[in-house]
């Protein structure tokens, strides 16, 4: 019983899709920049005001290596947490890798009304949103299963994943 780490842009419905997911799995879910989060008893907004996005991505890191690698857990990682390629390979040691993608016009229109993404704060534009995901492929790409998001909901993404789980490993629970 391995962990599925769930990785992607933010706005690709990384969160929502993996408290379903362990919920069907029977998993633990563990959203990263929610532990981010406690243990700096700050949201991540203030992190970033406060100290700057060098000294999150230390944060970051610290808590990636904190997961544990006993299996038995969804991780929804934040956007940039496959960057650093010591993130990338230990989060790879821990299970299966699925990365939620989405076009950048569609990440736009989800990420609108969005207040709480600081390296979106001054601009959500399709120019910025698109140019980070052509920087960002790379390590997206680094996935044992990319899954396209744009106009499917929540549970269909869901299925999709669970059928690759069982299809992948016999020993998933699904
Ligand atoms: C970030 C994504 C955010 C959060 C932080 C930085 C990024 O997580 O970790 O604001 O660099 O893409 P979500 O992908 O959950 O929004």
């Amino acid at each position: 019983m391995r962990s599925v780490i769930l990785t992607g842009f933010m706005g690709t419905g990384k969160s929502s899709v993996g408290k379903l997911l362990a919920a069907r799995l029977g998993y633990r879910f563990v959203d990263l920049d929610e532990v981010i989060s406690a243990r700096a008893g700050a949201t991540i907004n203030d992190i970033f005001a406060t100290h700057g996005e060098d000294h999150f991505r230390a944060l970051e890191a610290e808590e990636v290596r904190l997961l544990p690698d006993g299996g038995g857990m969804v991780v929804s990682t934040g956007g940039g947490a496959v960057i650093d390629p010591r993130n990338r390979s230990h989060l790879r040691s821990l299970g299966v890798v699925v990365n939620l993608t989405a076009s950048a016009g569609e990440i736009v229109r989800r990420l609108r009304t969005e207040q709480d993404r600081p390296l979106l704060r001054d601009d959500k534009s399709l120019e910025k949103i698109g140019a980070m995901l052509a920087v960002r492929e790379p390590f997206y790409a680094d996935a044992d299963l990319r899954i396209e998001t744009d106009g499917r909901d929540v549970e269909e993404i869901l299925e999709e994943i669970l059928l690759w789980l069982k299809k992948w490993e016999g020993q998933w629970k699904v």
